[in-house]
């Protein structure tokens, strides 16, 4: 799994930074309410789970599994809602969590509906950014690393579904989606 890492974008240490720094700022910015947090699946997960650690306020969570990817590593530009959240979201503050946002479709998309469900507001935190990628214009407004328009793969983040587990970000070799 590792030999098929080219280079290390993030380190695991980084992560834990990056995390601590967004933990931090999100319990400023939401002092004296109870934030909905949303973790978009299955990238989320891990990132989802250090930063709450970090958020020092009350707050409840929940998952959307949204897709604009398909096994591919090119978007594909069609959003398919597969899992929706359980309960209802009027006037509530969201926090979206995302592992990254590259042409900014899925996260466009998600955040016009719980806007349209009645949400009292919604901002975005993503790990990663990958603003060269973009194809529609979005901004989240909590970014953990900005990295340019490279695949990149662990800590959440897949190829095929595999290398979810790696405990860092890297790129993966361009020989192991050319096969
Ligand atoms: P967007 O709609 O293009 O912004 O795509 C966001 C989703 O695409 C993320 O939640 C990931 O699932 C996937 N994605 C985008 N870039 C990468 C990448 O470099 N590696 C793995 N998945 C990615």
């Amino acid at each position: 799994m590792h030999n098929d890492i080219e280079k290390i974008l993030v380190s695991e240490q980084e992560i834990q930074n990056v995390c601590k720094k967004l933990g931090k700022q999100l319990t400023k910015d939401y002092q004296g309410k109870t934030p909905l947090v949303v973790g978009i699946l299955i990238g989320c997960v891990p990132f989802m789970a250090e930063l709450i650690k970090h958020i020092d306020i009350p707050l409840t969570t929940e998952f959307m599994r949204a897709s604009s990817y398909h096994g591919a590593t090119q978007s594909s530009g069609q959003l398919t809602i597969k899992v929706d959240l359980t309960c209802p979201i009027e006037g509530k503050d969201i926090i979206i969590v995302e592992d990254i946002i590259d042409t900014g479709l899925t996260l466009k998309a998600i955040k016009e509906l719980l806007l349209s469900r009645k949400a009292k507001s919604v901002n975005v935190v993503t790990l990663l950014d990958k603003p060269d990628g973009r194809k529609v214009e979005f901004i989240p407004e909590y970014i953990g690393v900005t990295i340019p328009k490279e695949f990149v793969v662990g800590f959440g983040l897949d190829y095929n579904e595999l290398y979810r587990n790696l405990p860092y970000i890297g790129v993966l070799k361009p020989s192991v989606y050319e096969k």
